[in-house]
């Protein structure tokens, strides 16, 4: 939906309640309890990515059918449900399934898999290598710049066959983003490394190539890639490096609106040319995304398993991360490519220092904030395949990442001026009271979301005990349906009272943002969660004794229709927990 049309159906603030008495049926069936609880049984891997049979572009795949991929075998007859329990099915990586990418409307055909090889050997861990000091780019110049500007001048003139040329290496990122790899014997879905939990290792490994292979053309091997420290007011802008036009680091295709000094909105919404971001509000960002994450659901995505074990939702990592992609991307361009759409994103230099950044964050999430890996062996043993610097295909899996100190690499320990900014609320409990009298009703489902929209979303529990909380993060839950070639923002607001158009992270009653990025059209694959953890939220709103979450969703950007088929609160899907 155009922005225009947007803003147009965006009521005064007191007439978007939604008037329906319809219940959602996750909801209905579960009386409060505040006594010792027994959690419903999880409806969380119920709904997969995509359903059945190919469509046009599945079909001049050709035989994938014939293609098992790990156990994949056992695909057709496995159950839709998550089950701990069930024999392993990772995500396993088979060259010899790469097809033709499924690319958005307007992109120029290409083909994105790599070279075929006749030998996968298994990745080994890297003995006498020296540590690799990842620093902000803003930090980066000298001699340090010379060697990175060499380094990527090195990669573009490689000959494009080769898998370590620029273009191979920025094709990866089409192959696993726009279903080019079966995902296994049943057809569809595919490969993919976004919304789901194969989002942080597939692109740590992803990053880990592309240093050793320019370290390797520098002969340089504490060579390491610096990363957009957009975290930090010095390193909210474009970082300079990228912006000198004769240098191997540039790139044409970014938003021209968006050069330094004009700071990064990590909370950006489409509204005018040129506001700058703003230090205080990517902070709460910036908090809210990892800080306050708990539940590794929430901060990693869902499962995505070969054999049917699909679901879509992303982690608060890469939600944060997508903003930042749009923002980056030239808008004149049908995708926003190159940054703003996910085939083509790889192709500007700055994608892999923006995501080394996100890396970092997850490592900071685990030092820092008592954040835990997943160690469901499904994740731990899908498995990727990359050219290493030899030109050799190697294969990884998630668990030989989790490690960094084993890849021989760190972060240079700059500030974290973010680690304190958790928002205040915008009202207390007694403001609420006096401002809405009047009960919110549940949503009345599917919601088309063209405008704001209040309603009340049931608890199951309320007043749980604190080993209760801590042990199972409550969270929002939203189904959405819409077209991912597209990108799409709404944000949600708990127990919000005021004028929604005025919520922005620094509240804390903004309890986070849905964001798509272009990638993958499907019609076969139109559905996500998104999953938001409120235990602590509801805390500090003093709610935990409401029986409802009053929620308000407000539309940002992104093309009519998107649904919300369901909207209830869970006990399980940010943990895992069954
Ligand atoms: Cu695979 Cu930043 O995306």
């Amino acid at each position: 939906m155009p922005l225009v049309t947007i803003m147009a159906s965006i009521s005064t603030p007191l007439s978007f309640l939604s008037t329906t008495t319809n219940v959602s049926a996750a909801t209905s069936s579960f009386p409060l309890q505040t006594k010792r609880h027994r959690y419903p049984k999880s409806k969380r891997h119920i709904s997969r990515v995509s359903c059945n049979g190919g469509d046009d572009n599945i079909i001049s795949k050709g035989n994938r059918r014939d293609v098992l991929i790990g156990l994949g075998g056992l695909g057709a007859a496995a159950s839709f449900t998550y089950n701990p329990f069930a024999v392993a099915n990772p995500v396993v990586t088979d060259q010899n399934s790469c097809g033709r990418p499924n690319l958005p409307a307007g992109a120029k055909p290409i083909p994105c898999c790599p070279p075929k090889a006749t030998n996968i050997s298994d990745f080994v861990f890297p003995s006498n290598q020296p540590l690799r000091v990842r620093k902000p780019a803003h930090l980066v110049t000298g001699d340090e710049l010379a060697k990175y500007k060499e380094a990527i001048r090195l990669m573009r003139a490689l000959p494009d066959d080769d898998p370590r040329s620029f273009t191979q290496q920025a094709n990866i990122h089409c192959a696993y983003c726009h279903d080019s790899y079966a995902l296994d014997s049943t057809l569809p879905p595919q490969v993919k490394v976004h919304f789901n939990w194969l989002f942080a290792p597939f692109h740590r490994w992803y990053l880990y190539f592309y240093e050793r292979i320019l370290g390797s053309l520098i002969k340089d091997p504490t060579f390491a890639l610096p990363f957009w420290n957009w975290d930090h007011p010095d390193g909210m802008d474009i970082p300079a490096i990228f912006t000198d036009r004769r240098s191997s680091l540039f790139d044409a295709k970014r938003n021209a609106n968006h050069q330094p000094p004009v700071l990064v909105d990590l909370d950006w919404n489409r509204r005018g040319v040129d506001t700058s971001g703003e230090v205080e509000k990517n902070y709460a960002k910036v908090y809210k995304c990892i800080a306050d994450v708990k539940g590794p659901a929430c901060f990693f995505g869902s499962s995505f398993q070969a054999g049917g074990g699909v679901s879509s939702a992303a982690g608060s990592l890469e939600t944060l991360h997508n903003t930042c992609h749009s923002w980056t991307g030239d808008p004149t361009d049908p995708n926003g490519e190159d940054m703003g759409s996910f085939y083509s994103s790889g192709r500007d230099p700055i994608f892999y220092c923006h995501h080394s950044n996100v890396d970092r964050l997850w490592t900071i999430w685990k030092e820092k904030f008592g954040g835990v890996d997943l160690s469901d062996t499904d994740y731990l043993k899908s498995s990727f395949l990359f050219y290493d610097e030899n030109k050799n295909l190697v294969r990884v899996t998630s668990e030989q990442c989790l490690d960094q100190s084993k890849l021989r690499y760190t972060y240079m320990d700059v500030p974290i001026p973010w680690q304190n900014a958790k928002p205040k609320p915008a009202t207390n409990k007694a403001q609420r009271a006096a401002l809405t009298p009047t009960p919110l009703n549940p949503p009345n489902l599917p919601l088309v979301l063209n405008s704001i929209t209040s309603f009340a979303v049931k608890r199951q529990f309320k007043s749980r005990s604190k080993e209760e909380k801590a042990e199972r993060e409550e969270s929002l839950v939203f189904e959405v349906a819409f077209d991912k070639s597209k990108d799409v923002k709404f944000d949600v607001l708990v127990f919000w009272k005021g004028d929604p158009t005025q919520a922005t992270p620094k509240d804390r009653e903004f309890a986070g943002s849905f964001v798509n990025v272009s990638h993958a059209p499907n019609a076969k694959d139109t559905t996500a969660k998104f999953i938001i953890g409120i235990t602590d939220l509801l805390d500090d709103l003093e709610a935990d004794d409401e029986d409802n979450v009053e929620v308000t969703l407000v539309p940002q950007y992104g093309v009519v229709p998107v649904t919300i088929n369901n909207a209830y609160v869970s006990y399980d899907e940010c943990s895992f927990k069954t």
